[in-house]
């Protein structure tokens, strides 16, 4: 085995379902998990659920539902995510699991043991933010808010204090011993410029709040969530269990991959609290950026929530893993779109990558029987670029520049496409027959491209094995010495058969209404059943059904959209205003249909362009094999009523 690579994720919270911010952090812990993998590293990859603390007292609270009931509905949701994902974490921990209550209740044992003037009972007022359960340093509050919109309080408590004014020095000198330790650059510099104000102490128990970890000798307080939370890495391999054989091999963790706001929960607090209880502090502390809605941050709070399940359902995880990882610049905020997704993976996938596998495989199965050709290669300009492309694309990978270590990947493959049409391989055969020169040329093309794929394998590992497997090469053979060259067989199978990434049409796509806000079909629970369906994560609560604003509303005009076949662009009134929605239902209603007709809205959906056109809510609909029936109301009920 080679050393040892402990990377973990965030924990997320379970007040809600997962969206595409937790996806995208579990995909990048992944590709990099993969990646140091096959390097040959002894991986061990964490990731798991937060779920003590005020967020999910207050979300079960608002069910009526205990705490523990909702985090077991949604942890299931999580399991099924990652899977659907392909997500290759070796383990999963829950705060509420008894492991990790032994864990935190050690390392606060461990403080008092060592540093017993550490925790401390105290008072303290200040500006605290109940959504982040923290208080917010004075410079950092404008307007009863803190810098990320969260509302905050002038609040006094009784608590158990711990003592982190004491680490301000010790931490500054960490990172000025280690300037790596928090990354991207920007990130180490927003948490030096907050530790450099001076740490004041942190209040670490909270009497408010029930659901959580009791602190020992204090059972009226529970432990704060975070102290709780940022345990989890350690509890994971057995801290406090007796058993350390995990801990003693995989602490320190080397990259603890966490959003940008919460880099400082884990390069300020977490590294205090191990150095107080005398345990290694981890390597590093890796910030990403954010995945945005409409230049706002996609979160439960804003209520702007995006979870492509759409997309995932309709083209499997690989062109959404690829597609995250190849749009965000790592480290910066991205704002999502289905419509650039389909770009995209029509233009990078379908096109790029998909056809050339295609028309590689096509031509070495006409002109050499179904087989690789026989002849290797030692010399060409494939080879050359392959061997300075490879170099790039690892320093890349281990600077976590993933959009940039892709596209060195697609650069091997437009050499791959210049070569074949400067060869003109049909030509060749034409003139001369399956000769030992078109054999190289053939072998050239697809063992660049063997190893364009071994290149793409961490971002698409199953859509890999396969296209490994058309070019007639070893599935599982993704590891580092397959970035070498020449490690395609001769006269191996090739086989032939339907395009890798079949081509989407974007317009009906979107155009079929496919939206990523759109919830996948579902009955609307009432508030009974909703307590009764216990571990079923589709369902939503009345809460969340009442988010959408369905509206009668009355087709004024209809007219199809021009060089689409099914949208349709119309103008209807919903009471107090007249509004255009595109729908996808042109196959099936005629603008006379419509006209007059009354119909269903969802009234508070974002706008989103269709063929251009700016679409202001959407229209309900039955699909039958595609086929849309739209949802129609008693004529005599006027525009605007309210549906539920
Ligand atoms: N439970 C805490 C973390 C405790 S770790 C000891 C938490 N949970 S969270 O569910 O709110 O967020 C989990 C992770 O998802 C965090 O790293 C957070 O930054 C990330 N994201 C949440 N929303 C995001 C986007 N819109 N975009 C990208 N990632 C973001 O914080």
């Amino acid at each position: 085995m080679g050393k040892k690579f402990y990377i973990t994720t965030a924990i997320h919270y379970v007040n809600d379902l997962p969206h595409i911010g937790h996806m995208y952090e579990n995909v990048v812990a992944d590709v990099i998990a993969r990646h140091r993998r096959r390097m040959g590293d002894d991986v061990w990859f964490l990731t798991g659920t937060d779920e003590h603390g005020q967020k999910i007292e207050r979300s079960a609270a608002k069910e009526g539902i205990e705490p523990i009931e909702l985090a077991n509905r949604v942890v299931a949701n999580h399991h099924e995510l990652w899977k659907r994902l392909n997500i290759s974490n070796d383990d999963f921990i829950r705060t509420t699991e008894a492991r990790h209550r032994v864990g935190v209740l050690e390392l606060i044992r461990r403080i008092q043991e060592r540093m017993p003037d550490d925790i401390y009972l105290g008072e303290h007022s200040g500006w605290y933010c109940q959504s982040e359960e923290t208080f917010i340093p004075e410079n950092q509050v404008k307007d009863g808010k803190d810098t990320d919109g969260h509302a905050v309080e002038w609040t006094t408590e009784k608590n158990l204090f711990f003592k982190l004014s004491r680490y301000t020095q010790p931490l500054l000198e960490h990172y000025r011993a280690n300037p790596t330790f928090v990354y991207p650059q920007t990130r180490l510099n927003e948490v030096m410029a907050f530790v450099e104000q001076g740490l004041k102490d942190l209040s670490i128990s909270r009497t408010s709040i029930k659901w959580g970890i009791p602190f020992p000798g204090h059972q009226d307080h529970v432990i704060y969530v975070w102290m709780d939370a940022l345990t989890n890495y350690i509890s994971a391999l057995g801290f406090g269990s007796g058993d350390h054989g995990k801990l003693d091999h995989y602490w320190p963790a080397d990259m603890h991959l966490v959003g940008k706001d919460i880099v400082r929960f884990h390069a300020v607090y977490w590294p205090a609290f191990l150095m107080s209880a005398g345990l290694p502090l981890p390597k590093q502390v890796v910030g990403h950026g954010w995945w945005l809605r409409d230049q706002q941050k996609i979160s439960k709070s804003l209520g702007n929530i995006v979870r492509p399940d759409n997309i995932i359902g309709d083209f499997g995880p690989d062109p959404f893993r690829y597609f995250v990882m190849r749009e965000m610049v790592f480290g910066q905020d991205q704002d999502y779109s289905d419509e650039a997704f389909l770009t995209r993976y029509n233009a990078d996938l379908a096109n790029d990558l998909g056809n050339t596998l295609s028309r590689a495989i096509k031509m070495s199965d006409t002109y050499f029987g179904g087989k690789t050709p026989p002849t290797p290669c030692e010399d060409n300009d494939l080879l050359r670029a392959a061997q300075q492309i490879v170099p790039e694309y690892l320093a890349l990978m281990d600077e976590c520049a993933f959009s940039r270590a892709l596209d060195a990947a697609w650069r091997l493959l437009v050499a791959i496409n210049g070569y074949i049409v400067s060869r003109e391989p049909w030509k060749m055969f034409k003139e001369n027959g399956a000769d030992e020169s078109l054999s190289r040329v053939i072998w050239n093309s697809l063992e660049a491209l063997r190893i364009v794929w071994v290149m793409v394998a961490p971002f698409m590992p199953a859509t890999t094995r396969e296209a490994l497997a058309r070019l007639g090469a070893n599935p599982d053979a993704i590891a580092a010495g397959d970035l070498a060259w020449g490690g395609l067989a001769n006269g191996g199978p090739v086989r032939v058969t339907d395009p890798i990434f079949p081509r989407a049409d974007a317009a009906q796509y979107i155009g079929g209404n496919k939206l990523e806000q759109q919830p996948p079909a579902q009955e609307t629970p009432s508030p009974e059943t909703t307590q009764a369906a216990a571990p079923d994560m589709e369902k939503i609560s009345i809460d969340q059904f009442f988010q959408t604003d369905l509206r009668v509303a009355e087709v004024r005009a209809a007219e199809r959209v021009p060089k689409s076949k099914k949208l349709m662009k119309m103008t209807v009134f919903t009471g107090d205003e007249e509004r255009t929605i595109v729908a996808g239902i042109a196959t099936k209603y005629t603008s006379e249909e419509l006209v007059g007709r009354k119909i269903i809205i969802v009234a508070n959906l974002q706008p989103a362009k269709l063929m251009g056109i700016e679409s202001n809510g959407m229209v309900l609909a039955a699909s039958i094999n595609g086929e849309p029936s739209l949802l129609s109301v008693d004529p005599a009920v006027p525009a605007g009523t309210k549906v539920k």
